[in-house]
């Protein structure tokens, strides 16, 4: 059924737009199964949009995925049972507790009665969230919301997890332990698809894409990104300068340019 014999994950020349807004360019991608891969890149670049893609939440306008051998936009039902699919704006229940959550999400996905205790255990357990069963999901800290966002898609042990920049403003510490979960999923033979702004995270992938104003510049590992530069970081921002040239010269992109900023706007004093 696999198109590809190892990539969970095949994206061939998939293009969207958004009216004149081009966010995904022609986009050719394949994710090993069993593997955590990582997107990063620029603002805007289309990271959100590929996931959402992935996702089956919205079609492509030209090209095609499929996951598992399953295209996305004719098998989209069958494609939702095989993901677990955490936004970027991820939405729990304010006023729910993390176990009225768990439960909602239990209930949506249909598991089992016998099923429901080990798979409250297990994840609540992994997430460190046991002893908050009773809070309410508002009252928890950032990186607690992140944490029980991801054991809310988890809990259906989806095939593939697919996580838009899920550790965004959680700190350091929050971010490792969130990280250790992906490293166990993994283990246990899950493929995941995450987007991060962080490049520490950027590190613990298997194989990393490189995203720039709607297109993939750059997949390999992030050993081989980061081959003759101090950082991660510095090769980056060296691949996206020289993007921006090659992107420069192609007569069709239709990317908008920035608006420019408004005269006489109100300065904070800051030189930046
Ligand atoms: N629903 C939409 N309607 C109109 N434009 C959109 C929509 N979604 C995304 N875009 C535009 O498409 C482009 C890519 O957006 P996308 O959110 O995929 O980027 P991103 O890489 O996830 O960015 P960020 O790092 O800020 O999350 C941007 O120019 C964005 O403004
Ligand atoms: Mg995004």
């Amino acid at each position: 059924m696999t198109a590809h014999p190892d990539s969970f994950v095949s994206i061939e020349h998939v293009s969207m737009h958004f009216g004149a807004v081009e966010a995904v360019h022609d986009v050719t991608l394949k994710v090993t199964a069993g593997t955590i891969f990582g997107l990063v890149g620029s603002d805007g670049a289309g990271k959100s949009t590929l996931l959402r893609m992935i996702a089956t939440m919205i079609k492509p306008a030209a090209g095609r995925i499929t996951v598992d051998g399953h295209d996305v936009a004719a098998e989209k039902n069958r494609v939702k049972d095989l993901i677990g699919y955490m936004p970027q704006r991820f939405g729990l229940y304010a006023d729910l507790t993390v176990d009225e959550n768990l439960r909602f999400f239990m209930d949506i996905f249909g598991i089992p009665r016998p099923e429901r205790k080990r798979r409250r255990e297990k994840y609540l357990g992994f997430s460190n969230l046991l002893p908050f069963a009773d809070r309410p999901a508002g009252a928890l800290s950032g990186g607690m919301k992140q944490k029980l966002g991801l054991a809310c898609v988890l809990i259906h042990e989806p095939r593939l997890l697919i996580l838009d920049e899920p550790t965004n403003g959680v700190d350091p510490v929050s971010r490792q332990e969130f990280w250790e979960i992906l490293g166990e999923m993994r283990r246990e033979g899950m493929t995941i698809l995450v987007s991060t702004a962080y490049l520490d995270e950027g590190e613990k992938c298997g194989g990393l894409a490189l995203m720039h104003k709607a297109r993939i510049i750059d997949v390999a590992t992030p050993a081989a990104i980061r081959t003759a530069f101090p950082s991660l970081e510095a090769a980056m921002i060296s691949r996206l300068q020289e993007a921006d040239a090659e992107i420069g010269k192609d007569a069709f992109f239709a990317h908008p340019h920035p608006e420019p900023p408004a005269e006489g706007g109100e300065s904070d004093g800051y030189p930046f």
